[in-house]
């Protein structure tokens, strides 16, 4: 690598988004690490700037605040920082069903799962397609592949459009030198099913074989957003089920999607 890049990362205090910061800053990138808690933003910027030799900025901030994005790009211009590459990372679920999840959390699931994402790829994108280098990194989910994640009913729908999103910024960005891919694991051991108070559901639902380290997940992520991959699935089980849920009929599909969410006392 000749000029010294920064890739911003959002939801970097934990789980997949630490992980790739880790990744990122050993390929010798620069790093914008975003989330709400300070703590472990700090504490990982103080790690990798002293394993690597990069430098890693923090920014704090909430995505769900409907000007999330536009004080985002604020505060990496104010600090004098060119975004080279995206991770759009950040992100948590509800699992209470539709009816019984508060609208607010409804609306700040859609904003910082999609809204955000979508601001911030078009915000940060032109700089990086005029410089003829660039990376995004969405990460999805299998949940994207699936017919639907009942109970937890926004969550699939999301996550599909992150992956037909970041499709059609593949082919937008061919041969500009601009590589964007969907990251798509199964279940990661991560807070994020800590946060969402589904641990024990998915710990007695799930054997130990399903569960991928965010290690592997970042890692694989990383490369394929260099190999300028539109997406990747971590894992050949997940590969295996994608292919299965997506030539399954619709009404086999819901049946199992049903008793999954039973199983997870979702619904
Ligand atoms: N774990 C899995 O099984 C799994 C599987 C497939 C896909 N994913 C996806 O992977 C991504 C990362 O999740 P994870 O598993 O690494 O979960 P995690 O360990 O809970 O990390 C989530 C990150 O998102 C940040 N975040 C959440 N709400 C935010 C907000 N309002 N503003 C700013 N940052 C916010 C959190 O930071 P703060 O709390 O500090 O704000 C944290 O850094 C998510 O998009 C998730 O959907 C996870």
């Amino acid at each position: 690598m000749t000029a010294r890049r920064t890739i911003a990362i959002t939801g970097a205090s934990a789980g997949i988004g630490a992980a790739l910061a880790r990744v990122c800053a050993a390929k010798g990138y620069d790093l914008i690490l975003i989330a709400r808690r300070e703590a472990p933003l700090n504490a990982l910027a103080a790690e990798v700037e002293g394993a690597h030799g990069i430098k890693a900025h923090v920014i704090t901030a909430d995505l769900a605040e409907p000007d999330a994005s536009q004080k985002l790009v604020a505060a990496v211009a104010a600090k004098g920082l060119t975004v080279d590459g995206l991770i759009n990372n950040a992100g948590f679920s509800n699992t209470k069903g539709f009816v019984t999840t508060p609208p607010e959390a409804q609306a700040a699931m859609l904003r910082v799962m999609l809204t955000v994402p979508v601001e911030l790829s078009r915000a940060w994108m032109p700089g990086m397609q005029e410089r003829g280098w660039g990376r995004i990194l969405n990460v999805a989910s299998m949940a994207g592949f699936l017919q639907a994640t009942g109970g937890d009913t926004l969550y699939g729908p999301i996550k599909s459009f992150m992956i037909r999103f970041s499709q059609g910024l593949w082919i937008e960005n061919r041969g500009k030198g601009v590589h964007v891919t969907a990251l798509c694991p199964g279940y990661t051991y991560t807070e994020f099913h800590d946060v969402n108070g589904s641990r024990d559901q998915v710990s007695k639902a799930y054997p130990k074989w399903m569960w991928l380290s965010a290690e592997r997940v970042a890692q694989e992520g990383w490369d394929a957003v260099e190999a300028d991959k539109p997406r990747i699935i971590p894992g050949k089980r997940y590969r295996v089920l994608a292919t299965i849920s997506k030539l399954m009929p619709d009404r086999i599909g819901l049946n199992t999607a049903a008793k999954h969410a039973k199983a997870l006392e979702r619904i």
